[in-house]
């Protein structure tokens, strides 16, 4: 069996670099951002993995600036399977791409939970680990996001956090609400929810009510 690689705060820089080509101002700043609020979440609840979330954050949008017809032709490159689901709603597309193009352009770093963190990032799923729940969170709550249901879930966890409320309930309640806000969008626009969605949050109320902490 191969021992688990060990990252360091060198790849963490140099990677920095490398991914700059893929990514707008705009989005390497974004990527930042994720960067650190996945480390904070980390050192919370994952510390022996920091290193690798910052990784998997830096990576989580390498193919979010390709277009449609890319990220399909990513598909056909990569033998990702293309359904219904993400021909009418291709934004959730590179999660599917960017965990692909991990392998060919940064080999390196190609670790399953790096890379299931940049794959689940955007949808969530049944049963996501806590690596991949992390770099989903961090995606949402991240500091230069100002979009009104980013902000409120950002003070609700943190100052959940400072009550000195259980941090596994903080952090199970935080992600319900993060999927209950994006579900009501996707229905107040009329818009499909993928069932991964569904499926995850309903994972977390399954999370809570098994732990029995009260919502
Ligand atoms: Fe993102």
């Amino acid at each position: 069996m191969v021992d688990e690689r060990i990252y360091t705060e060198d790849d963490v820089i140099r990677l920095r670099e490398l991914i700059k080509p893929y990514l707008t101002e705009k989005r390497y700043a974004h990527t930042l951002a994720v960067e650190r609020e996945a480390a904070y979440l980390g050192e919370i609840y994952l510390p022996e993995k920091v290193m690798k979330l910052r990784i998997s954050a830096l990576l989580h949008d390498i193919t979010k600036m390709c277009v449609s017809e890319k990220q399909l032709q990513y598909c056909s490159e990569f033998g990702i399977i293309v359904d219904d689901y993400d021909i009418l709603a291709p934004k959730t597309l590179h999660s599917k791409t960017a965990a692909a193009l991990v392998g060919r352009d940064f080999p390196e770093f190609d670790d399953c939970e790096i890379v299931d963190g940049v794959r689940w990032h955007t949808t969530g799923r049944d049963g996501m680990s806590v690596f991949e729940a992390i770099i989903y969170l961090a995606d949402y709550i991240e500091d230069t996001r100002t979009f009104p249901d980013c902000v409120e879930l950002r003070r609700y966890f943190r100052g959940s956090l400072e009550l000195g409320e259980d941090k596994y309930t903080v952090f199970y309640r935080t992600m319900v609400r993060s999927f209950d806000m994006t579900v009501r969008g996707l229905l107040d626009d009329g818009k499909l929810v993928c069932e991964d969605t569904v499926m995850a949050r309903n994972y977390f109320v399954k999370m809570l009510m098994t732990s029995d902490r009260s919502m």
